[in-house]
This record gives structure tokens, sequence and C-alpha cells, in this order.
């Protein structure tokens, strides 16, 4: 039986909600007559236009020898057009968070949205695809034309040096909210990315380790995250990722790419390398389809070389001919010809800053809160704000995703690096600073700054003030991974000397990922504010003083070591030197990491696997009111359940509905999950389909689910669960 089948007997595909059902949809994208049309352009083009459309250079004059194209925008990539036949050029901007910074090089600026985790933290797909058409449209207006966006890998390890801009650890989580921000990009007639396919879980080692994985694990996990973000989203483009799967480049990965992604997926839109990820020409028979950033690469395999063995091969050619079909049909079902971005449309920056600060609001998580330290009161006489740089700004994740505003960074702090790669070392700040947000809600209070660099300075002032607020950053960038779970720059001293000095201290932190917190049971209260983006500092106060309740929801276990985690020791870390180029270095290119240790139970799944208990479970989060969760009702594969405010105050919970067990045993998937907006006293009802994918095996190649008795549980997170509801279920297998 096919998914299709046993969808169209109980559930129809397009009401697969999740608990998605208010997310706005793209205008529906007529692919039958994309494809056509594509079809016949192809019959039009020439042996030398075949080779157009096929690669790229990166448009930016920081790599030797990189002539810049004419008509090309300085940002990640350029692939000409084929005019005569009314082709457009490909105008490539990266666009996870934000339209890039690329160094100021363009003399413009764009809205940083907060972090992937911040947005994820929302488990909002509405919110998700505002901030998708948000940075779509600047995009449009600087006339690009395709967005580098979509990162959607699952975060295994927690040190990831990506893990910002990424979303979360689970599939169906990140698979939805990619798909709704990729479907916001897409509503402005542009083609956004989904990336890095796949299994891209480090940067350790990050051109050439070698990931181990059967494939049932990761068409369970990480596969299906794309799987489901692909169907919501309908992006246009994949791009390819940098690492080694079972011993190909993921870029040259027949596997990953003509078996799974267009075959078994039946997906028709094209690869797109990774800059510097494509080994040589024999990756288009492995299913890539554009050469991107090919000055990065040892040649350029997709021009020349690509047209003379199309001349001498039939099978090179009827491939050459399904890499034109596919960018062009990625090209038409987005309108890119009819709809051309042109550079110079007009932005309204004021108002794309309020999606930043309602996704910062929605993503900030409350983690502690000791007897209603917080929310402060607007009365409070004396705050000690102390570190983070909370004068100047808030931080931002560095590498290809860094946004700044035309005014560029409120500060930067060098971290090394040399080369075109420095940039990607440099730590930096938006323009939002928590003190000045913080003194504009207390215009009563006396509140004094301490940079936080003297411990002991920070300690006097902290017992002078009513209340300190600590500000803590941990820093992150593309190419380098941490090396373990603490704050730098001995924050955690910091803080727990403060919290020892006031009781009602508050710690906000600003990470990429999770963090240890040593000092957890000293602190008043802790606010996950993750990378805010360039509203952040508003957003920040706002939670301090309660205008807004927090409801964001941890996207990521946060252990309470490293030796919870299936890998304790991050491989290949204890060898290799920060690399930014991530080229190996000589006899260093043999790097393997065993994702088969965990399987598919990634995050809170390998936690359950384990009975472990983490610093803060997956899908945890306080808030200023109270909830209760219950009548928990499954039927085939729709859940329901209600949810009420028993609170005072107006607040925002994120109901969870969790398989436990099967049939031959426990075994934990998040299945469906809402959020919704609750006045004091109200309740809601909630209506969640269930994906059978999340209740099966995939095995022997396709999905299995055994007979029997499968156990549901709402939660207020993966590790707070509700009364178990067991439901019976006949035995079913399907193929993609
Ligand atoms: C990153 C991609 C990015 C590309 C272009 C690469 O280093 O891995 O995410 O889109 O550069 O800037």
């Amino acid at each position: 039986m096919t998914l299709s089948r046993i969808l169209a007997a109980g559930v129809a595909l397009a009401a697969l909600s999740h608990g998605a059902a208010n997310a706005q949809q793209a205008p529906a994208v007529d692919l039958k007559a994309a494809e056509a049309r594509a079809a016949a352009t192809v019959k039009q083009m020439t042996a030398e236009e075949k080779v157009i459309l096929t690669h790229g250079p990166m448009p930016l004059p920081f790599f030797p020898g990189t002539v810049m194209p004419k008509e090309a925008i300085p940002g990640a990539g350029y692939i000409a057009g084929v005019p005569r036949l009314g082709v457009p050029a490909l105008t490539e901007t990266d666009a996870s968070l934000g339209v890039a910074w690329v160094g100021g090089l363009r003399k413009d600026g764009a809205t940083a949205l907060p972090s992937g985790l911040a947005q994820a933290a929302s488990w909002n797909p509405q919110l998700l695809y505002q901030g998708g058409a948000m940075i779509g449209s600047e995009a449009r207006a600087k006339g690009f034309n395709v967005l580098l966006a979509g990162g959607v890998n699952l975060m295994r390890d927690p040190r990831n040096g990506r893990t910002f801009e990424y979303l979360a650890e689970d599939p169906l989580l990140s698979g939805m909210l990619v798909g709704a921000a990729i479907r916001g990009v897409q509503s402005n007639h542009i083609i956004s990315t989904i990336k890095h396919f796949a299994l891209n879980g480090q940067e350790t080692g990050r051109k050439y380790v070698d990931i181990k994985i059967n494939e049932g694990a990761a068409r369970e996990s990480d596969l299906l995250a794309f799987q489901i973000g692909i169907e919501q989203g309908q992006p246009g483009s994949v791009m390819c990722a940098y690492n080694r799967v079972h011993g190909d480049q993921a870029c040259a990965s027949d596997w990953l790419l003509n078996k799974v992604l267009k075959q078994s997926w039946g997906w028709k839109g094209f690869v797109m390398s990774d800059w510097g990820a494509v080994p040589g020409l024999d990756a288009a028979i492995k299913g890539l389809d554009q050469q991107s950033g090919e000055q990065l690469d040892k040649g350029v395999f997709f021009a020349d070389q690509l047209k003379a063995k199309a001349a001498a091969d039939p099978a090179w050619s009827a491939r050459l001919d399904d890499m034109n079909k596919r960018v062009l049909t990625a090209i038409y079902a987005a309108g890119l010809d009819k709809n051309p971005a042109k550079p110079g449309g007009a932005i309204d920056f004021a108002k794309n800053a309020q999606v930043a600060e309602e996704t910062a609001k929605q993503g900030i998580v409350l983690l502690k809160n000791r007897e209603g330290l917080l929310p402060l009161a607007k009365t409070a006489k004396s705050i000690a704000v102390i570190g983070g740089y909370a004068d100047s700004g808030v931080v931002a994740g560095s590498g290809s995703s860094l946004v700044h505003d035309e005014k560029g960074p409120a500060a930067t702090r060098s971290l090394g690096g040399d080369g075109p790669f420095a940039a990607l070392m440099q730590q930096s700040y938006h323009r939002s600073a928590p003190l000045k947000a913080i003194k504009a809600l207390a215009p009563q209070a006396t509140v004094t700054f301490r940079d936080g660099r003297y411990i002991a300075d920070a300690v006097e002032k902290a017992k002078q003030a009513e209340v300190a607020i600590v500000f803590a950053t941990e820093w992150r960038t593309e190419g380098l991974d941490q090396p373990d779970l603490s704050l730098p720059d001995g924050q955690d001293a910091l803080i727990a000397a403060v919290a020892a000095a006031n009781p009602n201290t508050i710690v906000v932190l600003e990470t990429g990922g999770p963090v240890a917190m040593p000092w957890l049971d000293k602190a008043g209260a802790v606010v996950e504010a993750w990378y805010p983006g360039a509203r952040g500092g508003e957003a920040i106060a706002s939670v301090l003083f309660g205008d807004t309740n927090p409801g964001g929801r941890l996207p990521v276990t946060f252990p309470a070591s490293v030796n919870q985690l299936p890998r304790p020791k991050l491989d290949g870390s204890d060898w290799v030197e920060p690399n930014f180029s991530g080229d190996p270095e000589p006899g260093k290119d043999k790097l393997v990491a065993d994702y088969d240790v965990e399987g598919s139970d990634v995050g809170y799944r390998w936690f359950a696997r384990n009975g472990a208990k983490p610093l803060f479970p997956f899908g945890y989060g306080l808030s200023y009111t109270t909830f209760s969760r219950n009548a928990l009702k499954v039927a085939g594969l729709s859940a329901s359940f209600t949810l009420t405010n028993t609170g005072k105050v107006a607040g925002d919970d994120v109901g969870q509905v969790y398989l436990v067990s099967r049939p031959d045993g426990a075994k934990q998937r998040l299945v469906g999950f809402q959020r919704v907006s609750l006045a004091p006293g109200a309740s809601q009802k909630v209506t969640v389909k269930i994906d059978p994918r999340l209740l099966a095996d995939w095995k022997d190649g396709g999905w299995t689910m055994p007979a029997g008795e499968y156990g549901f549980a709402l939660g207020a997170n993966a590790q707070d669960l509700g009364p178990v509801v067991k439901v019976k279920m006949a035995a079913r297998s399907w193929k993609d």
C-alpha cells in the first residue's frame, strides 16, 4: 500500500497539518505546467546554452582570481541566464536568518531574524512563514531571486558550530517549521533552497567527516525532516552538504541525490552544491545538477568538461538535459521569469523589525523562575545589568548566515582567522541594546551597567541593587564546533559569583545552542533568549517586565553534560585545527562519525531510550501563567486534547503529543503539536493529524507499522507526560 493510499483511506495529505492548521499557504504552484515548459525550453537549447545553468561563481571579491560577472549582485552565488530563451540569471544570497551581510560589501543592510533555534522555539509554523515572507521580500527588493535558506539539519551534537542556524532535533518539528519558512520565502516569486542535504551534523572535518548510519535510521530522522520540509515547502532547490556519507561526498552521493531525493521522493527541483563541495564531474551522474561557487572547487567541472561528456555519451547528454530541465522547472514554478526581482526596491524596515521582534518574543524560553521573581515590577528601584555587551546590543552567530542592518554591527570582537575566512571569526552584535530597553521599561529605576570583566566589581554592583541581571553570550560560527557546553570567557564563574551575592539574580542567555549552567541552583531566574536578532534587546526587556509572557519551548534537549550524548567526545575535535576552508590537512582526511550509535533516536528520543535526565528536556518552557492539559483522545491518525489557562494572565502554551510505545516496546516520538494563545480561564480544544511515518519503521525499502497497541501521551515537554492513551492499530506497510 502506498502512503497516499493510506492517507486516502483516512487522512488527506493536504490536511496533514501536524497542528499547523493556521500556517499560511503560498500561492499554489502548477508543477506539471512548469515541468512541461522546462522540457520545451530544453529542446530549444544549444549545446553551449546547456552548460550555462549548470555552474557559476561566488560573486564576491574575496577570492584570488574571481572575475565578477557584470550583472551579478555581490552575494553568495550567480548563475548566468539564457536571454535568448527568456531565462533569467540566478542571483543568490544566503538568507537563513535574513539577507546576508557579506561583510557590508553591498553597503546595504537587512533585517536580522533571531537564530533558527529561536525561531523554532516558537513551535509556530505561521511565524516562520511570516519570517520567510519578510526575508524574501527584502531579497527581492535587492534583486535576489534565489535564497540559500531552509537549514534543517537535526541537532545530533549540541556542540555543532552551526546549531544556531538550524531548527531542532526532531524531524516533525524541523520539517513543519522549515516547510513554512520556505513557503514564506517562495511567496515572493523567488526560489528557496532547503539545506544541507544531508547528515551535516558537525563542523569539525566538515568537508570530509564520513557519516555512518543505516538507511532506516536516516529515513526516520534526518531524512524525514527534509522529506516533510520538502512536502510542506516545495522548495525549488536542495543544497547538498559538505560531509561524506557512506564514503561518498554528499554532493556526489548517488544514494542521497538520485535514489532518495529524486527517485523515492519524486522531487522535481534542482540540487545545487554547497560552496566548494563538488569533488569532480562525476557528481553530475550521482545526481548533482548545479556547481555553485565554482572557484572554491578544484575545477569548474560543470562547464566545458560537462559539455564534452554530453557530446560524447548519450547517457551524459540525457543527464545534462535533465539538469537543465530541473533548474528551469524551479525557475518557472516560482515564476522568476514573469516576476523579475530588481535591485533598488523599497523595503519597510520598520515593519520588518516588528517581524523580527515578534519572532524573538515568541522564541524566548523561560527556564527557571524562583518564586515568581519574574516578571520584574516596572517600579523596581535599582537594577544592576552585568555583562554580555548588553550596553551595545545582542550577539549574532557568524558565518555565511550573518545579517546586519545598514549601519553594521554595534560592536565586533575579532577572534582570529586570516584571509577571506577571517570574517567568520568576528563576534558581532546587533544594534539592539538590552540595557536601553530595560531603562525604557523601568524609567524610575536606577539602572547600572558593568561589563563583567572583573568579577569583584560586578559582585559589588549586584549587592547594591535590588535585582541583578547577568547577560551571558555563547557565540558560534560556521566552520568551528564548540569544545564543550561551557559559557566562554569565565562567564560561568561570573554568574555563580553574582548569584551568590544577590539571590534576585536573573540570567539572560544569548546562546547558539545548549549550555551546561553549573550555577543553575544559585540563579533566581534563567531566560534563554538565543541569538534574538535585530530587536532582541526590546524582546528580552519585554519578557523581563511581563509585557510578553514567554511561551517558547526548547526545540532541543539541554544535556546535563556531554557524557549523556551518544558521542561524548566530538569526533575529530582533538586533532583538527580550526580550518575554515574545511579542506583536509594532508594525511588527516579520515574521520568517521558513527550515527548508528543513536540511529534515529536523536535528542530526546536518545534520552528516553536511556532513561536519562537532561538539564532541560526537549519541549520544556515555563510561563507567567499555569496551564492544564488533558482529555487526550486518539482515533485513527487523529489526536485531540484540551489546553486550559488556569492562571491569572494571558499566555501561550504548546500542546505536544508523543508516541510513547508501540507493540514492540517503548519508543518516544513527537507526533503532533500546536501552539495556542489563551486568556486567563480560557480553554481550547486542539486536533492534530498524526503522520503515520512517525509511528513506523523504515526497513526493506519502505515504511512498516506492526499491528497492535500504540501508546500516546500529551506532554508539557518530552519528560513531563500525562496519562498514556492506548490505541489498537492494524499492520501497515507502504512505500514513499
Ligand atoms: C555554507 C552554505 C552557504 C554557502 C554560500 C557555505 O559555506 O555551508 O550554507 O549557503 O556557503 O555562502
